[in-house]
């Protein structure tokens, strides 16, 4: 657990907007009175650009491995939500597993550092903080091997990186809801996109919503011993 969140004002910036999940978090955030930033790779996406009938959002396009072209806009934003993800389901041939790890893991983890850097004065260290959508595969089979390997790379990316980031990283680990990643869910996101807000605004480090009991045992055993296992044996640069 942190301490509680108040996502009223706050300046939030989405990725995967377009995405199930995105368009989700666009419309339970917005809810909120939070000012939303939808991030998108698809430059013909369409959004409600206004929620509640007046507050407007702002949509940003982006391109996989030119993350860094947004790093002005990143400064005044106070929550990044990294949502942004694929699924090749069972495909192992060479071009998926890159595009698997270039998705999932080091695009991710690339808008992590960035706006870390972003995290330049006294006062962003109280009001920012990145959420991160790994999965609940981090601990369980997603049936897709490559998803799987993918997000428990930055799921343990996360993990070793915010032994010293200078602001929360959250984690959000999700089970399985419709969507066009997974059409089969059980859930539906918006709500899961209520829980993930409810749960951050009570301070929840680490996100579980699923129906699935085994994540809610695994999930915290794993975490904690890798962050253990990564704090005795990584040192953070001198
Ligand atoms: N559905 C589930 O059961 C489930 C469970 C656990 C976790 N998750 C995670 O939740 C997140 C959202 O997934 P979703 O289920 O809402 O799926 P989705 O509807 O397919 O949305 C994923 C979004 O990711 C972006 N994206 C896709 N390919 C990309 C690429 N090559 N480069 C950059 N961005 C790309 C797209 O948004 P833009 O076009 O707007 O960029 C896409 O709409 C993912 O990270 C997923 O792994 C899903």
């Amino acid at each position: 657990m942190g301490t509680a969140l108040s996502l009223k004002g706050k300046s939030i910036a989405i990725t995967g907007a377009s995405g199930t999940m995105g368009k989700a978090l666009v419309s339970e955030l917005g809810k909120r009175e939070a000012q939303i930033i939808a991030l998108t790779t698809s430059p013909d996406a369409s959004f409600d650009t206004e929620i509640n009938g007046n507050q407007k959002i702002e949509v940003l396009t982006w391109q996989l491995g030119n993350e860094s072209a947004l790093r002005d806009r990143l400064q005044t934003v106070d929550i990044l939500i990294l949502n942004h993800g694929i699924n090749v389901l069972g495909a192992r041939d060479s071009e998926a597993i890159y595009k698997s790890y270039e998705v999932n893991t080091f695009s991710v983890f690339r808008w992590i550092d960035l706006f870390l850097e972003s995290i330049n004065e006294s006062k962003h260290i109280a009001a920012k903080e990145v959420w991160v959508n790994t999965s609940e595969a981090e601990v369980n089979p997603a049936f897709s091997p490559l998803y799987e390997l993918s997000k428990r790379a930055i799921g343990d990316l996360v993990t070793l990186r915010r032994l010293d980031a200078p602001c929360p990283i959250r984690k959000l680990i999700l089970g399985p809801f419709k969507s066009n990643l997974n059409p089969y869910g059980v859930m539906s996101a918006s709500f899961v996109a209520w829980a993930i807000a409810t749960l951050a605004e009570l301070g929840f480090r680490d996100i579980i919503v699923t129906i699935n009991p085994i994540t809610f045992i695994a999930y915290p055993i794993k975490e904690f011993w890798r962050s253990l296992y990564f704090r005795m044996f990584s040192r953070c640069k001198p």
